[in-house]
């Protein structure tokens, strides 16, 4: 581990210009480590493996081959997104995988969230794994691993106890052993950002909010449904939408919709209408360890409420969940 300590000398990447020095200065690290050999990313399109892909096709092309895996609990458009920003305007050498039935089969009536997180863990690696491979002469796996990881790893060495198994890029299978390349393992968040926006990508992108590995898969509380998912990625897309119009995006830390399981009595053109309830949840927290709600404007809750309602077909309520963390967690499941 200890070469995988900040050094006390290593200066915050506050500015453009140090994150400057920091890109060009990892690109001659990378192009040493690698030569002409190629390497391989799983790219989920969050924050930190989407900094390390732009890095990486900055330095070396495409010598770098991006798998990214829709497991069909992704946001709505964020793997078409992900194509748009990569493949189309970075011209990256991008495979992308839709393994929604995958996923889904093996969900079906998998009601408990921990037995859930292990499924689209173990499940992931298993689809990156068969697409690794089918590919050829792949020597390095680039990993968007940052410094908290790192720190997280020290502490679960020394044994401390985690209250979720969050889970990312697991262990890879024993015949898949690459060299890891994982430029970014020194970097804070704050300072992936920077260099993100230094690399030319979008800022709501590179600041963007955190959203979990198992994705709408642990806010599908229960045994997930195809009906159910649809509801849900629909609802949130209209949270989103409307977050962004009235600034609250920018502000809040983490904020998305639950739907539990349960169905209740509603009206729909004069006739009963039995639906979802849809919960939002909207949360400023500085580590995750604790959490805040973010006081939302009535006016901005009506909004959303009619909208949901109107537009998501099986909802018919929706709830605004006022628990700080704790007694919650961030994440219903
Ligand atoms: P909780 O629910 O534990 O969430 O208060 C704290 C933060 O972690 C995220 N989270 C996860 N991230 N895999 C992840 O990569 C997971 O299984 C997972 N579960 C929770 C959550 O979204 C919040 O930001």
């Amino acid at each position: 581990m200890q070469n995988n300590l900040r050094p006390e000398s290593m200066e915050r990447i506050t500015t453009k210009e140090l994150a400057n020095a920091f890109i060009e200065e990892q690109i001659a690290e990378v192009r040493a480590q690698v030569g002409d050999k190629k390497v391989l990313l799983a790219l989920s399109g969050g924050v930190d493996s989407s900094v390390v892909a732009a890095l990486l096709i900055k330095a070396i092309g495409k010598q770098l081959v991006c798998v990214h895996v829709n497991h069909g609990l992704m946001r709505k458009d964020e793997s078409e997104n992900v194509i748009k920003l990569f493949k189309d305007g970075m011209d990256a050498n991008l495979i992308y995988v839709d393994a929604t039935d995958r996923f889904l089969d093996l969900l079906k009536d998998v009601s408990d969230p921990e037995t859930k997180r292990k499924i689209i863990g173990k499940e992931f690696i298993k689809v990156f794994a068969d697409e690794a491979r089918k590919l050829e002469g792949i020597s390095f796996l680039a990993q968007g691993t940052i410094y908290p990881d790192i720190l997280e790893s020290i502490k679960q060495a020394e044994g401390k106890k985690a209250v979720k198994s969050h889970h990312n890029v697991g262990g890879l299978p024993e015949d898949l052993q690459f060299e890891l390349v994982e430029p970014l393992k020194l970097l804070f968040k704050d300072e992936v950002r920077v260099v993100g926006e230094a690399l030319g990508l979008p800022h709501a992108m590179v600041y963007r909010q955190p959203f979990p590995g198992p994705g709408l898969g642990v806010r599908c509380l229960g045994a997930i449904t195809r009906d159910r998912l649809n509801a849900l990625r629909e609802a949130d897309a209209i949270l989103r939408e409307e977050f962004a119009n009235c600034g609250l995006a920018e502000k809040v830390w983490q904020y998305f919709v639950v739907i539990p399981d349960i169905k209740s009595v509603g009206v729909k053109d004069d006739s009963r209408y039995e639906g979802w309830p849809a919960i939002i949840r909207a949360v400023n927290t500085l580590d995750a360890m604790t959490a805040s709600i973010e006081e939302i404007p009535y006016a901005v809750l009506h909004k959303i409420t009619s909208r949901i309602t109107n537009e998501v077909e099986g909802i018919n309520r929706v709830l605004y969940d006022l628990t700080p963390k704790p007694s919650g967690t961030i994440e219903w499941e």
